[in-house]
């Protein structure tokens, strides 16, 4: 049967237990590979810790695609730049992962030319690339759009201070790649400040770019352009969503989950809030573990922001959480303008949950019950997954290709932490 009809049937109601090493995090490690483009000939960029998923393999075949060498093995990606470039992405690619985006830049600054299928909105909103492409243009690229297609060229990209409106983490991550080969000096001002961003600036380090933060990492990118880049390696960080889905795994379930290999300082907006909902957890250096609780967690108020603030790739999860959070929860999403597509699915499942524009307010229940749910978005899925987790009775959360997209082995990983778990083969429900 088609990857499309596959569900992941849940037997809800055993606490999770136990502790989880966590992968390398997607969203690093897509501009990580992606910023092998940037390498001279016959160069070559090492990542590790880069996680096995849809996504990176999507990214890999569109770096293949365009004439790069890429390998992937147990973890590890190497791109060498070998032979001549296409200038073209193809649609294929660029249909399969909106992400596929971050790529115009720096194939831009390596090609002189770069033409991109548009990407098209999703689920969470229209997601716009305006900010991208108003950056590139203003280090001189002409760029153009017609029969649905983004085609810039630039002889050689200038650098030049680019204030974003919005601190968008795709557009940093495309300028900052464009920048890196750009003649003279980039300043990004505005710009993102998230874990993925300084692992994307250690990767162009290594290979030898010269980009550094200013003032700390308050916003500030400053590049210097250089003719090329040469041979680096660099390590993908511990993914920091996926390490906050399995710690609201043990809350939602009552559990005690450790999770390992991870940096807690990339989502101290999480700790804040379990200690603001009464949650027991221990932080350590590289692991957090959360404690059972006798009481159900108190409710919370939160408000998605661009880092530090809480994340809006956990926003689904935390509500999932706050369904059976003792009272009343308000949750606001302020970065995408459609990001509540769980909801109609949690209240399938017993949740009270009203929404008024981008806010939703949550009454805490006592139970959930078991119901066949759709995931509509990668964090939507992993949110009905952690309710059917905790429901009393069996969940099936079909739409599993956008889960797999996120999450290593999602089914063993709770398996390995109790839960009981299959993926299993049928009907959709949409
Ligand atoms: C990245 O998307 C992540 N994706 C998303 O993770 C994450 O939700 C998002 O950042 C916010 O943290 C990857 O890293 C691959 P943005 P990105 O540009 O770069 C608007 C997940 O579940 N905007 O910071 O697309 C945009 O519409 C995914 O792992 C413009 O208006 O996010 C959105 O409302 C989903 N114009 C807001 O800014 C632009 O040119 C934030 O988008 C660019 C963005």
């Amino acid at each position: 049967m088609m990857e499309s009809s596959r569900y992941l049937k849940i037997t809800g109601g055993t606490p999770l237990h136990g502790s989880i090493r966590i992968q390398g995090s997607k969203n690093a490690a897509l501009p990580v590979v992606a910023s092998g483009l940037l390498l001279g000939r016959g160069e070559t960029l090492t990542c590790t810790n880069v996680p096995q998923l849809r996504d990176t393999e999507t990214m890999a075949a569109l770096l293949r695609a365009l004439g790069m060498t890429v390998t992937f093995e147990n973890g590890s990606v190497t791109v060498s730049r070998t032979g001549d470039l296409s200038c073209e992405m193809p649609a294929a690619q660029v249909q399969k992962m909106r992400a596929s985006s971050i790529v115009l830049g720096p194939l831009l600054a390596q090609q002189g030319r770069a033409v991109m299928p548009m990407p098209g909105g999703c689920t969470i909103g229209a997601r716009p690339i305006d900010l991208h492409l108003k950056g590139l243009a203003k280090m001189g690229a002409q760029i153009e759009l017609h029969h649905g297609a983004v085609y810039a060229t630039a002889e050689k990209l200038r650098g030049c201070r680019i204030y974003l409106d919005f601190p968008s983490v795709g557009a940093t991550e495309n300028l900052v790649m464009a920048a890196a080969l750009a003649e003279g000096e980039t300043i990004i001002e505005n710009a993102a400040r998230e874990p993925e961003i300084t692992n994307l600036v250690q990767a162009l380090q290594a290979m030898g770019a010269d980009v550094v933060f200013k003032k700390d990492n308050q916003g500030i990118i400053q590049v210097n352009g250089k003719p090329e880049l040469a041979s680096g390696s660099v390590r993908v960080v511990p993914d920091r969503i996926a390490a906050c889905t399995y710690l609201l795994g043990a809350v939602i379930t009552g559990g005690e989950v450790t999770v390992t290999d991870v940096m807690p300082q990339h989502f101290d907006s999480l700790l804040a809030k379990l200690e603001e909902a009464e949650v027991g957890y221990l932080r350590q250096e590289d692991r957090v573990t959360v404690y059972p609780s006798r009481e159900r967690m108190k409710s919370l108020s939160v408000k998605t922001m661009p880092y530090p603030g809480f994340p809006t790739d956990v926003q689904p999860q935390l509500m999932a959480a706050l369904c059976l959070a003792h009272g009343t929860s308000v949750v606001k999403e302020s970065i995408f303008e459609s990001r509540f597509q769980h909801v109609p699915e949690l209240r399938k499942m017993g949740a009270e949950i009203d929404i008024q524009g981008n806010t939703a307010v949550i009454r805490g229940v006592e139970t959930l019950n078991g119901s066949d749910v759709q995931a509509t978005d990668l964090r939507a899925g992993a949110a009905l997954a952690l309710a059917g987790l905790a429901a009393e009775g069996e969940t099936r959360v079909h739409g599993l290709k956008h889960i797999l997209r996120g999450y290593e082995d999602f089914d063993k990983a709770l398996n390995n932490l109790g839960a009981n778990v299959s993926i299993e083969e049928g009907e959709g429900i949409i």
